[in-house]
Formats: C-alpha cells, sequence, structure tokens
C-alpha cells in the first residue's frame, strides 16, 4: 500500500508473522527504469517472503523493472490492474488496465519471460460501466493464457470516473460471491480474496469457502497485532514468535537504532508501530508519546522506551 508499507513497515508486520507473503507499496515501472526510484528496491533479508508490486503497461518497461526486482531477490513480481489513482490513470497503469485485457496479458508474459520468480497481478473486478460477470471471467482466461497462475482479486469495482481513490475502496460494493464464481470457474488457478476483510476469522471463513489466500490491508496496517500475530498459529500451525506487542516493540528496537545509526528518522519507522496496542488499555497513551515526540530532529529509541512505559504490561500481553 502506498506511503504505508515501505521497509519499515514490512520489517514489523514480519515479526508478527513469519509466513504472511508481504507486498511493497506499488512501485512503477517507468520510475525504476527511466526515473531514480531504485532504492525503494531496498529492503531487509528478514523481509521473505516479500512481493515486489509493480505498476505500468508497457510490456518491454515492466520486464526489465521485474528483472530489477528479481535481481534484488524478490519472491515474486505482481502487476498492479487495481489502482484507481488519477496520477495511475494518466499513466495507464492501475485499474484502468481492466478495459484492456490484451494489454496485460502482453505486459505478463513479458514480464514471466524475464524472471524466475513467480509472476502475479492483482486486480479489480470491474471498472466504471464494465459488467464483471462479463469480463472478469475474460480478463482471467486471458491472464491465465499468458501463463498467470495466481491472483488477487479486489472483490470490488473502480469508478474511475467521479470516484476518488479513496472513496474506490469503499464505497462500489463487495463482490465476494463473484469472486468464489471465478475459483469454480478456474479451480488451477490460485485465488486470493481482497477487500474490506478486518479479522482471521473471516479469512478463514474464506479459505474454508475454497478460496486460495486472502489479501488483506488496511486492516492489517491499524491493528498489526490482532490481524497478523495470530496468523501463523491459525493458519500455518506454527507457534507465533512473540507473545505480546510489548515483544515486539523490544525486538524492534536493535532495528531502529540501526536505522537512527545511518541517519534515517524515528517517525520512517515508528508512524508505522501506531497501532500495535490498538484496542488496548494504554493505546492512546502509547500513539500520543510516539506522534509526538517522533518528529523531533535527535529523536531516539529511548521515545519508544517511554512510549512503551505508558502500556500496561500484564494487560497488553
Ligand atoms: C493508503 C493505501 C494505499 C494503497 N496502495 C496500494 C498499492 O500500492 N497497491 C495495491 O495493489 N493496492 C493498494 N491499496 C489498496 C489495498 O491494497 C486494498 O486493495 C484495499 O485497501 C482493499 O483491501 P482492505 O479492505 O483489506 O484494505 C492501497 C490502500 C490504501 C488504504
Amino acid at each position: 500500500m502506498m506511503d504505508w508499507t515501505d521497509r519499515h513497515c514490512r520489517y514489523l508486520h514480519r515479526l508478527l508473522t513469519r509466513h504472511s507473503l508481504l507486498y511493497t507499496e506499488m512501485i512503477t515501472a517507468p520510475a525504476l527504469v527511466r526515473g531514480n526510484a531504485r532504492h525503494l528496491l531496498r529492503y531487509d533479508p528478514l523481509e521473505h517472503p516479500v512481493a515486489l508490486q509493480l505498476g505500468g503497461s508497457d510490456p518491454a518497461e515492466l520486464a526489465i523493472a521485474a528483472r530489477m526486482g528479481a535481481d534484488e531477490g524478490y519472491d515474486e513480481i505482481n502487476l498492479n490492474v487495481g489502482c484507481p489513482s488519477d496520477r495511475v490513470q494518466s499513466g495507464t497503469f492501475g485499474a484502468v488496465l481492466m478495459k484492456s485485457p490484451d494489454v496485460v496479458a502482453r505486459c505478463a508474459e513479458a514480464m514471466i519471460e524475464a524472471v524466475d520468480v513467480s509472476v502475479t497481478v492483482k486486480c479489480r473486478i470491474g471498472v466504471d460501466e464494465q459488467i464483471p460477470e462479463v469480463i472478469l471471467p475474460d480478463f482471467l482466461r486471458q491472464l491465465t493464457s499468458a501463463g498467470i497462475t495466481r491472483v488477487a482479486i479486489h472483490a470490488r469495482m473502480a469508478w474511475l470516473d467521479g470516484l476518488s481513490p479513496k472513496q474506490n475502496r469503499d464505497i462500489p460494493p463487495l463482490n465476494y460471491d463473484l469472486v468464489h464464481g471465478m475459483k469454480a470457474k478456474f479451480p488451477d488457478l490460485i485465488i486470493s480474496v481482497n477487500g474490506g476483510i478486518t479479522s482471521l476469522a473471516e479469512a478463514r471463513s474464506f479459505l474454508a469457502g475454497g478460496l486460495d489466500g486472502v489479501m488483506i490491508g488496511r486492516a492489517a496496517y491499524h491493528s498489526p497485532w490482532d490481524v497478523l500475530a495470530p496468523v501463523d498459529r491459525d493458519i500455518f500451525g506454527e507457534e507465533p514468535q512473540f507473545g505480546s506487542p510489548h515483544d515486539v516493540v523490544l525486538a524492534m528496537l536493535p532495528y531502529i537504532d540501526r536505522h537512527l545509526s545511518e541517519g534515517g528518522r524515528l517517525n520512517s519507522i515508528t508512524r508505522h508501530m501506531l497501532g500495535l496496542f490498538a484496542g488496548r488499555p494504554g493505546a492512546r497513551h502509547w500513539r500520543r508519546v510516539l506522534s509526538e515526540n517522533s518528529t523531533r530532529d535527535g529523536a531516539t529509541s529511548k521515545i519508544v522506551i517511554e512510549a512503551l512505559g505508558r502500556v500496561p504490561r500484564q494487560i497488553a500481553a
């Protein structure tokens, strides 16, 4: 998620769950190939398995960007066909490509040809005046013919004409039945569902209903402990690494100190940690101490320790 799931956010999330697949923010192929965005590919080895999400519509350029990602060690390269922002529309990236399945298929083919790791697509169920029941099967058919074996489907349309990107994440109604229908139609295609899923209980019911995966965005960001910490045990049958959000904060301290010693700012990391105690006693103090102090020049991890002191340990566990 742009501006959210940067490498610091992913490091935190990886401490919470060893097995979930994490995704980068969307990085556009032109920015990587022609611009100065190579630094955005940086990540910590601990983040694996991690997928690089690319935006673009030029097969040759996407192939080069995919190769750059694979060379950097990303485990998967994902093509964004879901982002509704204006900037992205003007560059013919993202959701508007739902109208050009042939272009998406050519992009996918070029990317698959360029790398050895898995190439996947994240899409919507349709855009604007499209009828999802009609266009989505055709879209997926073209993708599978191009060699795509795994997709994540955000189960709502994007209405590009009239709604803001933010509204496009909430207003078009969710249609999970259609995603289940696609799994029935394309049993060999690995399908994850995305959109409006806020708990692991919900995620499990999609898996029980036959879907292969669940992608969680905002809920994982805002309530990372509640949503991500139980994943290893509940989905993958393995004990989680940490027993409480307290322990996760302590485990972040060396990472924070390393970042500060390289000249980084405290807030670049702590802004992703604000939700760690969401819904727990002390959460408000935690957020306040961090947000009021982390942006100051010279702020150190002492701020984090001070904020942690405001959260009752026995209740937080
Ligand atoms: C701040 C923000 C940035 C986002 N950036 C991206 C992005 O870069 N790529 C992408 O595929 N989806 C992006 N999304 C959409 C989410 O991945 C997801 O599809 C959407 O929020 C619905 O899922 P959710 O209800 O689980 O959040 C973004 C969402 C938010 C809130």
